[in-house]
């Protein structure tokens, strides 16, 4: 504790300068406690967009292409981007505690992709959310789905948990495969999580009317890459995402299933961050992979 010896008397009010406090620069996040705002701001950096990883598949696909060695596939891209989304087993087993990439923390659970995948309930208690130090946590919604109303109050149940501790949650638009994936049904989805509460949305790039689906939603919109496709074809998605208003990307197979990785999620980063168009970025992935062709 400070003695009292050589305790100089305050002066500097700065009479002539108010008190401001600076803008939050993420969507909808302005009324949020200071602890949900300092989590969101290590998931989303100063321009307010975020590069996510996710690697979380296996929690229902086990090990799949591209994530059979986390610590082989993942681990040496955790450098070149902003968050990982994984689960917490793969944290704890093979995610570097000495990296400083913000933890987005898989947390709901229940079928494998040998059943309804719908079926969901909560895979981790929030008490290991704070333990495992999530800046979020996520949460599967499956609008339209068999389990559509189980699903949603996983959500809501997390978010309320979250809300005790300060920590926010992301709802993740699980599209049915009998669902269209269009605008449509991509406006209902992400506004249906954002007005239940949760503070970040994740959901798929639709190819018309995108920017329809970013602007009702209230909360910041990060997309999910999707099933490999070409690189210029997932940056170019990327590209149109971000100029549609989404605040950013939360990629998995688009990166880890690539020949090269590392030039990808640059790549990726280049256009979420630098502002490179599609056939900059391109051009950087095929510079940085010594022009890998896939
Ligand atoms: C499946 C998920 C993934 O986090 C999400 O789909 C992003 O991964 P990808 O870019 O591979 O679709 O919710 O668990």
């Amino acid at each position: 504790m400070a003695d009292l010896e050589g305790n100089l008397d305050a002066h500097n009010y700065g009479l002539d300068t108010p008190q401001v406090t600076g803008a939050f620069p993420i969507k909808g996040a302005s009324s949020l406690d200071f602890g949900m705002k300092h989590r969101l701001a290590r998931i989303f950096k100063e321009d307010g967009k975020t590069v996510m990883l996710a690697f979380d598949h296996g929690y229902f696909q086990g090990p799949t292409s591209g994530l059979e060695r986390v610590d082989l596939g993942i681990v040496p891209l955790a450098p070149h981007v902003d968050a990982l989304m994984g689960t917490r087993g793969i944290f704890r087993s093979v995610i570097p505690a000495n990296s400083d990439n913000a933890v987005v923390l898989r947390a709901s659970a229940g079928p494998s992709i040998l059943k309804e995948l719908s079926n969901e309930g909560i895979g981790v208690d929030i008490s290991d959310a704070v333990r495992i130090d999530a800046a979020a946590i996520a949460v599967q919604v499956f609008v339209g789905g068999e389990y559509e109303t189980q699903s949603v109050l996983n959500l809501t149940q997390q978010i309320d948990a979250g809300m005790e501790v300060g920590i926010p949650v992301l709802g993740v638009t699980a599209v049915g495969k009998e669902l269209t994936r269009d605008a449509r049904y991509l406006r209902l989805a992400t506004r249906m999580i954002a007005e239940l509460g949760a503070q970040i949305v994740k959901t798929y790039y639709c190819e018309e009317d995108f920017e329809t689906v970013t602007a009702s939603c209230p909360v910041p919109i990060i997309m999910a890459g999707g099933k490999k496709l070409p690189a210029k074809d997932a940056l170019t998605m990327a590209y149109n995402a971000i100029s549609q208003g989404a605040s950013g990307v939360d990629m998995g197979r688009n990166i880890f299933q690539r020949l090269a990785p590392i030039a990808m999620v640059q790549a990726v980063s280049g256009v979420v961050h630098d502002g490179l168009n599609p056939q900059q970025a391109l051009e950087k992935y095929l510079d940085l992979s010594k022009g890998a062709q896939d």
